[in-house]
């Protein structure tokens, strides 16, 4: 190594060879990785237009969504605090908890399917879980619509967001729109992208030590592509079964979904983008530190003991996946009239 580097008056100037080092490392990164896009400008195979957009910011941060009216996506999802609530699992109405933590909005668009357990298979379904769910947001589809249709605000947003259908307001469109605003919930040009796209210096030694480790022992086997993960299913305790707190024994996962003995305890790999943002971490949110979490999927995915040192390196290159976050305006919401439902 130092045999590459001649003094040259006083300045140490390299021959090559580390900048072919970072190529090679660039060139195993990309083969596994891809960079988030700049924008999104479809979703299933549809064009997403301006009106579904604007709109669907309008209900992410529509506390009449829920019958509390107290209660948005964005109490759960916090724009500004990485999409998530960093709860280790969220309180929605009347104080509830729920099972799972909250997985981050930002970058979902990109993921195979929606949830921990994968049982949304896009985010226009998904939208319609959380305003339903008792613990969750505590509506009905029926009540969603008699409270948007009670603004003449939304009545026309809808129109405009969904020109030439019959019955534009309804609980199908307002997922429609969400889903449309939440893919621009996207966060490009991070250090690890910047990398990615041949900036040497977006990375430093120790980071670059973390992703050489990230790849050689054998994450990216399910962290992989634009979203490091988010793309299959893994039983979590692969080859060491993880601590009960962090996994709890009520929690099976993917079996709920298809009944299947060997989806015990499935989860979809947890896409890593933005990880630095989103503590606490798994889908049970017991685990607070990011070295704790890298070092529990060593062991119970890999089954192996890595060292601090790997660790403290795998840790600083997850904290390179943080990318540029969505700058949202708060959206002005319309007035409640005398036909919206009181809140409950
Ligand atoms: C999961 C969006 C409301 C808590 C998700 C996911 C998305 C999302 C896209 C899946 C992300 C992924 O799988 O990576 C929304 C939208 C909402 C909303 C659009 C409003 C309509 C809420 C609220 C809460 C909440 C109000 C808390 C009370 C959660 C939790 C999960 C989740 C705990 C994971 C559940 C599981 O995997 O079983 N949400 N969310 N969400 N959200 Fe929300
Ligand atoms: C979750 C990192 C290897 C499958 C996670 C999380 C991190 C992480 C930080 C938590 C993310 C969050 O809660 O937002 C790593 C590292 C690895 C590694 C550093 C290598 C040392 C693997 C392997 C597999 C895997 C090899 C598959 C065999 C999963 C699954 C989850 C997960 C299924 C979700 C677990 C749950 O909470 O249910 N990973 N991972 N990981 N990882 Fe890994």
């Amino acid at each position: 190594q130092t045999s590459n580097w001649v003094p040259l008056g006083g300045l140490l100037v390299a021959l090559g060879a580390p900048a072919a080092h970072a190529d090679a490392l660039r060139d195993q990164a990309s083969s596994i990785f891809k960079p988030i896009p700049d924008s999104v400008t479809e979703v299933q195979g549809e064009a997403i237009t301006p009106a579904q957009i604007a709109l669907g910011k309008q209900l992410f941060f529509e506390p009449r969504l829920s019958s509390s009216h107290i209660i948005s996506c964005n109490t759960c999802h916090n724009i500004g605090t990485g999409g998530a609530d960093n709860l280790p699992t969220s309180s929605g109405h009347a104080w509830q908890k729920g099972a799972r933590n909250s997985p981050t909005v930002f970058n979902a668009v990109f993921n195979v399917a929606q949830f921990w357990d994968g049982r949304a298979k896009d985010l226009q379904e998904q939208a319609k879980g959380p305003v339903q769910n008792p613990l969750e947001m505590h509506s009905t589809p029926k009540a969603v619509e008699q409270t948007l249709a009670s603004m003449p605000e939304y009545v026309e947003a809808f129109s405009k967001a969904f020109p030439n259908e019959k019955a534009p307001l309804s609980f199908e469109n307002m997922a429609r729109a969400i889903q449309a605003f939440e893919t621009t919930l996207i966060t490009p040009n991070s250090r690890f992208d910047q990398f990615l796209k041949g900036d040497d210096r977006a990375l430093d030694a120790e980071e670059k030590h973390g992703l050489k480790a990230f790849m050689d022992r054998g994450c990216t086997a399910c962290h992989n592509g634009v979203n490091i993960g988010g793309q299959a299913y893994f039983p979590f305790g692969l080859v060491n079964k993880p601590a009960d707190k962090v996994r709890p024994v009520g929690d099976k996962g993917r079996f709920e979904v298809t009944r299947s003995g060997s989806d015990e305890y499935v989860f979809r790999a947890a896409p890593l983008r933005n990880v630095a943002l989103t503590a606490p971490y798994f889908h049970s949110g017991q685990v607070q530190d990011l070295k704790e979490a890298v070092a529990i999927m060593g062991n119970a995915q890999l089954g192996a003991d890595l060292s601090n040192e790997e660790v403290q390196s795998i840790t600083a290159f997850l904290k390179t996946l943080t990318g540029r976050q969505p700058q949202i305006v708060y959206p002005v919401l319309p007035p409640s009239t005398n036909a919206t439902p009181r809140p409950e």
